[in-house]
């Protein structure tokens, strides 16, 4: 009976309750101790699979693609980014692709308010001094910092979490302003206010929030030219992907003080990141954990299960990319 179960790939360790829904429906090839494959073993891992359980960090490059067995109909990933699959080359080989959107909005969109917050409060400074033993004074000009209450907040990608975001930022009255490649409806804009270039869009931002997928198009679109743009003293918070930021221009700034902080959850060679962000004490730095809950990695790991159910059943999956 159990060989009449799918074979899947899982690279990665996943929640208690989802691998054990995964051993109910397929032959499950699970990644009992989360090391991190290597290209050679993944492509020996896979041998006989019928699908690849994947996630952002599993690097599905075009070459990795060609050299999969015949077997693969689906790379189905947990995550809703899939800049680490090469759709082209999955495309050519007829194997479908698909994402989690939707279940992680308010768990990243959490983890943006805490980078907003922390940049602007500049909590890994406080938590950094009070740990070491040497906070030792206190005064009215101690270690102050941005308010976030009243503030205006720009969004670039105001898709799902975006939106979320801008729901937790009015509960500070911050004033939502963004843009997107489509103009939201009146209904969802709830007021934000719409600018129709990131040029438009930056003067108006003390808060700077990034929520647009990795493509080329989006390829270090925050640059210094385009930070130099934004209000002194600005604050720049990222929880997307790492490569939509020139880190290199964002340091600078950071610097100079031109940007007051930034708070980043993503990077653009992680976990490797440039040391010099370790330097800098106005970048708040976490391991890009936005939809790292419970209750977010429990919903996001069903939802690989049924869109691989779907394939194996010959129906469209709910979440097909490609
Ligand atoms: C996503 O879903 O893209 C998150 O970054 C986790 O991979």
């Amino acid at each position: 009976m159990s060989d009449q179960k799918p074979t899947i790939l899982v690279t990665r360790k996943l929640p208690e309750a989802v691998e054990q829904r995964i051993l109910e429906h397929f032959n499950a090839k699970l990644n009992a101790d989360d090391h991190p494959y290597t290209t050679d073993e993944m492509l020996d891992l896979v041998q006989g699979a019928d699908a690849i359980y994947a996630c952002h960090t599993d690097k599905l490059s075009a070459d990795v693609i060609r050299r999969l067995p015949a077997s693969v109909r689906a790379i189905a990933n947990i995550s809703v980014g899939v800049d680490h699959v090469d759709l082209d080359a999955a495309k050519s080989r007829s194997i479908v692709v698909t994402n989690t959107p939707g279940v992680l909005a308010d768990a990243t969109a959490e983890l943006t308010m805490l980078l907003i917050l922390a940049a602007a409060r500049r909590a890994g400074e406080g938590e950094r001094l009070v740990r070491s033993g040497n906070w030792n004074m206190w005064s009215p000009s101690f270690m102050l910092g941005t308010q976030v209450t009243g503030k205006r907040l720009g969004v670039i990608g105001m898709g799902g979490v975006g939106q979320v975001v801008a729901t937790r930022a009015r509960g500070f009255d911050m004033q939502i302003h963004y843009y997107n490649r489509t103009r939201l409806s009146p209904d969802l804009e709830h007021g934000a206010e719409y600018h129709d270039s990131y040029e438009n869009l930056l003067p108006h931002c003390d808060f700077l929030s990034l929520h647009c997928p990795a493509t080329p198009e989006t390829h270090h679109l925050l640059n210094a030219e385009r930070i130099a743009l934004l209000p002194d003293g600005a604050i720049v918070v990222n929880a997307a992907r790492g490569s939509v930021i020139d880190e290199s221009a964002l340091m600078v700034a950071l610097k100079s003080g031109k940007l007051a902080a930034a708070g980043l959850d993503v990077f653009d060679n992680e976990p490797k990141i440039d040391p010099a962000f370790r330097e800098l004490d106005n970048v708040f730095l976490m391991p890009h954990v936005g939809s790292a809950t419970r209750e977010t990695r429990n919903a996001m790991g069903f939802m690989v299960i049924d869109n691989l159910n779907a394939i194996f059943a010959d129906q469209e999956p709910p979440n097909r990319v490609l």
